[in-house]
């Protein structure tokens, strides 16, 4: 079964043939970065007419690298929410209108499904593929929750931010030490040639919950740089990034061994983070997967995916489907 994907949530346009949920047979990402980098975020009007310019070349460059004719889709997916709802609609109604054309199923993903769905477009050893139960960690600009899986579409979210999602605070935090955007990136590359000795960054750990909060280390980060502390950017960076992976990679482990799944799973845009990669698998004792970084930023290939496990489970929608920009995973 052959999936056209489409995802236009945010400040990527993006287009992916996928076979079976798990094959990657084209994946093609236009970015809007540079876009948006003058104005250090992502401005949705700009965003939602940058869609508009990119949508049909990109589907057109996933079919030709696919080697795919409309014929021989089996359905499309696309993302429906969370997201901009400008931006959203852009990729919604080019997907209507392709099924509508060629008589094609059409099923609306939820972005941060997709996110997680990342990790069964293996192209790796069958042995890996998900097991269930699992919990996963979705890490992104808008989201940091602690999902359990128990089956296909069937999730218990045990925690979530209180305020700033992870890649959030990666983007505050470059903007405080004068660092590019978007900031998980920049923060990570600056790391790289600092150390965390010199400086101490608070955790927010919430005992005796399974939420997460980034906003009081990116205030104690504002403070120091405020107060003069900060004599090494690299040095800050590092630090910043230990103090949110050290909480990320706790939580996670404590509550996976807590509902004694088989796996756990990372996804989302902050999961492309080298550190936050390494220090999962160590402390684990759990088998961990993790989609390769292009995989875990947006992209459709992912959405693809997540559409062909809705399609198995029957789940069709009309060419009355809609954007849903504030859609929550359950
Ligand atoms: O999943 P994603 O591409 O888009 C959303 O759904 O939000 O995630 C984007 C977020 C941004 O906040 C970005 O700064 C963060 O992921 N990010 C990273 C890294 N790459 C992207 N954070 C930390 N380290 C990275 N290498
Ligand atoms: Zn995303």
């Amino acid at each position: 079964m052959k999936i056209l994907g489409i995802e236009t949530s945010c400040d990527e346009t993006a287009a992916a043939v996928v076979e079976d949920g798990v094959k990657i047979l084209s994946n093609q990402i236009a970015s809007q970065v540079e876009l948006h980098a003058r104005y250090g975020g992502i401005v949705p009007e700009v965003a939602s007419r940058q869609h508009l310019l990119a949508i049909i070349p990109i589907i057109d460059q996933a079919m030709a690298q696919a080697q795919a004719t409309w014929r021989d889709l089996d359905g499309i997916a696309v993302t429906i929410g969370p997201g901009l709802a400008g931006s959203l609609l852009i990729g919604v109604n080019v997907a209507k209108a392709i099924a509508l054309a060629n008589r094609l199923p059409i099923t609306g993903v939820n972005h941060l499904e997709g996110h997680i769905y990342a990790n069964w477009l293996a192209n790796r050893d069958i042995n890996f593929a998900p097991r269930f139960p699992l919990v996963c960690l979705i890490v992104s600009g808008g989201h940091s929750d602690l999902v359990l899986m128990r089956g296909h579409g069937d999730y218990v979210v045990l925690g979530r931010t209180r305020d700033d999602a992870a890649g959030e605070a990666f983007d505050k935090a470059a903007r405080i030490l004068g660092l590019g955007y978007p900031g998980g990136p920049a923060i990570e590359q600056a790391a790289s040639s600092g150390t965390i000795a010199s400086i101490q960054l608070p955790r927010a750990w919430l005992k005796g919950t399974t939420d997460f909060s980034f906003s009081g280390v990116k205030t104690a980060l504002l403070r120091l740089v405020e107060g003069g502390k900060v004599s090494s950017v690299a040095d800050a960076a590092a630090s910043f990034q230990e103090a949110v992976v050290d909480v990320l990679v706790t939580k996670t482990v404590a509550v996976a061994k807590e509902c004694r799944v088989k796996q756990i799973l990372l996804a989302g845009g902050v999961a492309s983070n080298e550190l936050l990669r390494q220090r999962l698998v160590k402390n684990s004792p759990l088998p961990v997967l993790i989609p390769e970084p292009v995989l875990c930023t947006d992209n459709a290939a992912m959405i693809a995916a997540c559409g062909y496990f809705r399609f198995k489970a029957g789940k069709v929608d009309g060419l009355d489907l809609d954007v849903i920009p504030s859609l929550k995973l359950a």
